[in-house]
C-alpha cells in the first residue's frame, strides 16, 4: 500500500522472520482494545522507509519502524506482519475491528449448521454419480470421505488406500483396521519411477503422477470410469492458498494434489473437494462432530508424498564447509523466505541448542534457510561430507526405523501432545561407513502455515539419539532449530 501510494519503500539490511513485538502508538480503530505491546509474526526483508501522504505510522518494532500505517480519513489500513497466523494473538482482534468497525460488516455467519451445508454441497456437486475416493489415513482424507458417506450413502462411495512404500512403519495395517476401505499395493510402481530422482520438485511431480496412474489403474479394474463416478479428495484451505492463492505463492508450495492429471479431472469438473474452505483444527472439529474416532482425529499431519519427503537426496558428493558459526552443510532443503521459496544448505551449530541465538543466525544469514544443532554423532563432521544419495529401498527403510524409534518414544514420553509435528528427516551426510544422518523437527502450529521449534527436554533427546545412533548407517542426529518460516515445516 505504501509504495502504490507513494510512499517509499526499499529492501532492509536485515531480514525480520518470526517473533517481534510490536509497540502500538494508536490504539483505535484496527487496533481498539490491544494493549500498548503486542506479539506479532513478521516475514518480511522490505522496509516502509516514509508513509505515503494522509497517512501515520500505527505500530512499530525495533527492527521495523513500520510496522502498520493508517489513513483514519480514508480508512486505509496497511499491517507489515501477520495477523492471520496464531503467532499474532490480537491478530483475531485486529482482523474483527477492522471487518466489523472500519468496513461495518455483520455478522452473519452461524458454524453450527456448517455440516448440514457441507452435505448439500456434496449432494449438489456429485449430482448422480458415485464417489471415489483415496484415502490416505490422514484427517482431511478421513473427515472428506466420512462426510461424503454421509451425505451420499455407503453404496455410492468407495474407499481405496494406496500403499506407495512410503509410507510410515504400521500405517498400512492401521489404515485398513480404522476405515472400511480396499488396500492398493503399488510399491514397485512408486519406488520404481522415483530411482535416481533427486529434486524435491520432481520428486512431488513424479509421486503426483504416480497417484494418477495408479488411480487410473484401479478406477480401470473396478469400472468405475464406466458408470458416473468422480473423485473426492480432502484438500484443505492452506493447501489452495500456499499454492495459488496469491500471485507468487505458487512458487513456495507446489501443490500436494494438482499434478496435471488431477488438474484434469478438475477442469472437467470431476471433483469434490468438501473442505477447501477449512484450516486443519476446523477440520478436526468437524471430524469429532461426524464421530469419527479420537485416535485417528489426534494423529500429527503426515504429508500426502509420505516418507519421500523427509529423504533428502543429493545429486553429487560435497564437502561439509567450516565458517565462524559452525558448519555450512551443503544438503539443500526448502524453506520460505518473505514471498518465495528457497532451496538452501544448512548451517549446523555445535553446544547447546539455543534457539535465540539460531533465529538471530539465519535472519543475519544468506547462504542458508535452516540451522540445526548437533545432538550426538558417531564421529565429528570435519570427518563427514554430503553423499550422492537417491531414494532407495534401503534407505526408505533406514528412515522408516529412524521414525518408528522416534514416534514410539515421544509417544511414550507424552511428548507427542506437546508438538503439533515431528518430522524425522534423513540426510545424506556421514562417514562412508554411516553415510546418512537424522534431523529432528518437532514443532508447535495450529496450521501449518506458520510453525515454531519445541524444544525438547535433556533427557529424552538424549534417549532418542542413544537409540537413532544403534540404527544400521546413521551417523550423526540434528535438531532443526528454525521457526517457519524461513525454515518450511517439511526438508523435501
Ligand atoms: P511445509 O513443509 O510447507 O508444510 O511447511 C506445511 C504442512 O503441510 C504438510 N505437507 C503436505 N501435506 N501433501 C500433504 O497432504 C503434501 O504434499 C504436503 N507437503 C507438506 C506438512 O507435513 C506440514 O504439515
Amino acid at each position: 500500500m505504501a509504495y502504490l501510494m507513494n510512499g517509499y519503500v526499499r529492501k532492509g539490511d536485515i531480514g525480520e522472520y518470526g517473533h517481534a513485538y510490536a509497540t502500538i502508538n494508536d490504539r483505535s480503530a484496527i487496533f481498539e482494545g490491544v494493549t500498548g505491546r503486542e506479539q506479532v509474526w513478521m516475514s518480511h526483508r522490505d522496509q516502509v522507509e516514509r508513509v505515503p501522504a494522509g497517512f501515520s505510522v500505527l505500530a512499530s518494532t525495533t527492527t521495523c519502524p513500520v510496522a502498520a500505517i493508517g489513513d483514519h480519513q480514508r480508512r486505509l489500513y496497511g499491517l507489515q506482519f501477520h495477523p492471520e497466523v496464531v503467532h499474532t494473538p490480537s491478530g483475531g482482534q485486529i482482523l474483527s475491528n477492522f471487518l466489523f468497525g472500519v468496513c461495518g460488516c455483520r455478522k452473519d455467519w452461524d458454524p453450527r449448521g456448517r455440516i448440514a451445508l457441507l452435505e448439500q454441497r456434496i449432494r449438489e456437486v456429485a449430482g448422480n454419480r458415485n464417489v471415489f475416493f483415496f484415502v490416505s489415513g490422514g484427517v482431511d482424507s478421513s473427515v472428506a470421505y466420512r462426510l461424503t458417506v454421509q451425505a451420499l450413502g455407503r453404496d455410492r462411495v468407495h474407499g481405496a488406500y494406496v500403499d506407495t512404500g512410503l509410507m510410515r512403519e504400521g500405517e498400512t495395517d492401521f489404515v485398513r483396521q480404522a476405515l472400511d476401505v480396499t488396500v492398493v499395493d503399488a510399491r514397485e510402481e512408486f519406488l520404481g519411477a522415483l530411482e535416481g530422482v533427486v529434486e524435491p520438485e520432481q520428486k512431488r511431480h513424479i509421486i503426483g503422477e504416480q497417484f494418477v496412474a495408479v488411480q487410473n489403474r484401479v478406477l480401470n479394474s473396478g469400472h468405475y470410469l464406466d458408470g458416473d463416478w468422480i473423485l473426492g479428495q480432502g484438500t484443505i484451505y492452506p493447501d489452495t492458498i500456499e499454492s495459488g492463492g496469491t500471485a507468487r505463492a505458487d512458487i513456495i508450495k507446489t501443490h500436494h494434489n494438482r499434478v496435471a492429471g488431477i488438474q484434469k479431472l478438475i477442469d472437467e469438473g470431476r471433483i469434490i473437494e468438501p473442505l477447501t474452505s477449512f484450516y486443519k483444527d476446523e477440520v478436526r472439529e468437524l471430524g469429532r462432530e461426524l464421530g469419527l474416532p479420537e485416535e485417528l482425529l489426534d494423529r500429527h499431519p503426515f504429508p500426502g508424498p509420505g516418507l519421500a519427503i523427509r529423504l533428502l537426496c543429493a545429486s553429487q558428493t560435497e564437502e561439509i564447509q567450516k565458517i565462524d558459526e559452525g558448519w555450512l552443510v551443503p544438503v539443500h532443503s526448502v524453506g520460505v523466505q518473505g514471498d518465495s521459496r528457497s532451496y538452501r544448505p544448512v548451517i549446523a551449530i555445535e553446544g547447546k541448542l539455543d534457539l535465540e541465538h539460531s533465529t538471530e543466525l539465519i535472519n543475519r544469514e544468506r547462504r542458508a534457510n535452516r540451522v540445526v544443532g548437533v545432538i550426538d554423532q558417531h564421529a565429528p563432521i570435519c570427518e563427514q561430507r554430503v553423499w550422492e544419495a537417491h531414494l532407495t529401498g534401503p534407505r526408505l527403510d533406514r528412515l522408516r526405523q529412524a521414525d518408528a524409534i522416534v514416534r514410539k518414544l515421544s509417544h511414550d514420553s507424552g511428548f507427542d501432545r506437546q508438538v503439533w509435528q515431528f518430522p524425522v528427516i534423513v540426510v545424506p551426510v556421514g562417514t562412508p561407513a554411516r553415510p546418512d544422518s537424522v534431523v529432528l523437527r518437532p514443532i508447535h502450529s495450529v496450521d501449518g502455515m506458520t510453525a515454531q521449534v519445541v524444544v525438547m527436554a535433556e533427557d529424552l533427546l538424549a534417549e532418542i539419539a542413544r537409540r537413532l545412533l544403534q540404527v544400521e548407517g546413521l551417523c550423526t542426529i540434528f535438531y532443526d532449530l528454525t521457526h517457519k518460516p524461513p525454515g518450511t515445516i517439511e526438508w523435501e
